[in-house]
């Protein structure tokens, strides 16, 4: 088990966390949102978590509302590396970016660099259930051909204007409105090809014509078809879940259950506190390399 811990986020920090709710400063600004996995107690006093300005109470249908004590904030940006993400509170307590995947995008840069190294091109990297496009512009950073795919218009325009923000090449990434499993069959259909894949998907979701996504139903059919659009050259495929009840090593085996040759490192993901050790546990993962 290898895990993939996010620290020293540049702007920003987890100062809390604990029955069941986070506190973090996000850009600026303190802010208080649930948090399931966080089943200890928190550390700080009931004054420091009183500072925070900006508070995501959780709705009995798995939502969220946002209460702001002064003005909602504006146009806050965070900074990693050379990219530039836009943050904006929505709906689910989410803001745009997903903290702990900040030691995947470090993987992925990684993975992406090597491969374009040792194949001495660009790579062509599929990203699915991508969301706002962090992932994807971390990956489009170093020179990769990236194709981008989400059901949310709205998730896809914040992308755009990402890359724009980061004054990235966006000729080389292709943002597309898709069902995924409809993306993969038609990239099967075609016989396209891609060097690296990487998919975050949700528990549940919708396509883009509101067709049904469900990990533990789909999921296996979903790894045996993206095993299919890799090229064989080499490759990888970065896979990772945040399903209650999904361990690591579950995913390790149905990783395993296709004929290729590979190498898999599973692990968890997490965020560690700032002012302490502990990590907040954020899903699992599993990489496989050398795909041939
Ligand atoms: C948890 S987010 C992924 C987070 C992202 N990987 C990141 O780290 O920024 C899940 C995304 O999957 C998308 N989604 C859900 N079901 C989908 C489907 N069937 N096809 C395409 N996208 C879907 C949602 O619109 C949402 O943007």
């Amino acid at each position: 088990m290898t895990n993939l811990v996010s620290e020293n986020i540049p702007g920003y920090t987890l100062l809390d966390s604990g029955f069941g709710k986070k506190l973090e400063i996000i850009a600026g600004v303190t802010v208080e949102r649930p948090s399931p996995q966080a089943i200890w107690a928190p550390r700080l006093s009931e004054g420091e978590w009183k500072k925070a300005t900006s508070v995501c109470i959780r709705k009995s249908d798995g939502g969220g509302t946002w209460q702001h004590k002064n003005k909602e904030p504006q146009d806050l940006v965070l900074e990693w590396e050379k990219l530039k993400f836009k943050l904006k509170f929505t709906s689910f307590g989410h803001c745009g970016v997903f903290f702990e995947q900040q030691a995947v995008w470090n993987t992925l840069v990684r993975e992406t660099e090597a491969l374009q190294k040792e194949l001495g091109r660009p790579i062509k990297f599929l990203n699915l259930f991508g969301y706002t496009g962090c992932a994807s512009l971390a990956v489009l950073s170093t020179g990769a051909e990236v194709f981008h795919v989400d059901s949310s218009k709205g998730v896809l325009t914040w992308g755009r204007e990402n890359a724009e923000l980061s004054k990235l090449d966006t000729k080389k990434i292709k943002f597309v409105q898709e069902d995924v499993r409809g993306f993969i069959k038609h990239s099967l259909r075609k016989g396209f090809k891609y060097d690296a894949i990487l998919a975050d998907p949700p528990s549940w979701g919708h396509g883009a014509n509101k067709e049904v996504w469900e990990f533990e139903q789909m999921i296996h059919e979903m790894v045996t078809d993206c095993y299919n659009i890799l090229n064989r050259e080499k490759s990888f495929f970065f896979l990772s879940s945040h399903t209650h009840g999904v361990q690591s090593e579950a995913l390790r085996n149905i990783m395993n259950d296709h004929k290729s040759k590979k190498e898999i490192v599973v692990g968890e993901l997490g965020v560690r506190h700032s002012n302490d050790p502990r990590i907040l546990p954020a899903g699992i993962y599993s990489l496989a390399k050398n795909i041939v």
